[in-house]
């Protein structure tokens, strides 16, 4: 594929992905490891916080697959969790990296690992309000995109950003109905929408951090 960019940067870039993805890999087995010693040395219940990235919440465990995190916890594998072991999940800003199906197994092996009772609260992109704001009021949002930096040419921009950036090309962009069917697909139930910082339950009230890219996203709990 052509790149705008010339052959200096495009090989700099190549071996920036290259380096971070090797370090990555050799960080999975000690981090899978020291995973596995926490849960042998604490008791349940776990409050679960994956993909973390670099929001480190105390009273949680804190897990991701990347080159630096301290738990891996890859979501789309079997978990390490005996069933019913863990109390909440939380997951910001990750599912929309996954593809459907993985998508799928990751809200599987999440409510197989949760007791009943416990809550899963996730946040991710809003295809809706990108649709929304494309066809009704496009020019408002390309503004604040081009203030961010982004490329934001034409109100098309605004779909394709959604789809095509950020990693999302690989995963998969919901809306509220789409995530609230596979949250109940995968045996959730009580699906709430909930606003930026709220929550009934207290460890899960002002946890949620707003991504830079975008205004449009939304938040969904649901019960195990
Ligand atoms: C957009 S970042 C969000 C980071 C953080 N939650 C936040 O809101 O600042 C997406 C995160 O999902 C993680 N991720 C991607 N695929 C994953 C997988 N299969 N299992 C667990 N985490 C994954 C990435 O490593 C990254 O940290």
């Amino acid at each position: 594929m052509a790149s705008d960019r010339g052959p200096v940067r495009e090989y700099l870039a190549w071996s920036k992905y290259h380096a971070w993805w090797a370090t990555r890999h050799l960080n999975r087995i000690p981090a899978e490891r020291r995973l596995r010693r926490h849960l042998a040395e604490s008791s349940p219940p776990w409050n679960v916080h994956i993909g973390a990235g670099l929001n480190e919440l105390s009273g949680w465990l804190n897990t991701d697959v990347s080159p630096r995190c301290r738990y891996w916890l890859d979501v789309r594998k079997p978990w390490p969790f005996p069933r019913g072991s863990v109390g909440l999940v939380f997951s910001d800003n990750v599912i929309e990296h996954l593809s459907l199906s993985d998508g799928r197994a990751f809200l599987r092996n999440a409510r197989q690992a949760m007791a009943p009772g416990g809550v899963i609260r996730t946040s991710t992109p809003d295809a809706l309000e990108f649709v929304r704001a494309y066809l009704d009021y496009p020019d408002k949002h390309l503004d604040a995109m081009r203030a961010k930096g982004w490329q934001a040419e034409h109100p098309v921009d605004l779909i394709r950003t959604t789809f095509s950036l950020w990693g999302h090309h690989s995963g998969y962009v919901y809306d509220e109905q789409a995530l609230t069917t596979e949250l109940v697909r995968a045996g959730f139930s009580s699906v709430k929408r909930l606003n930026l910082g709220e929550s009934d339950r207290v460890e899960l009230r002002g946890i949620d951090r707003p991504p830079a890219d975008t205004d449009f996203y939304f938040v969904l709990e649901a019960e195990a």
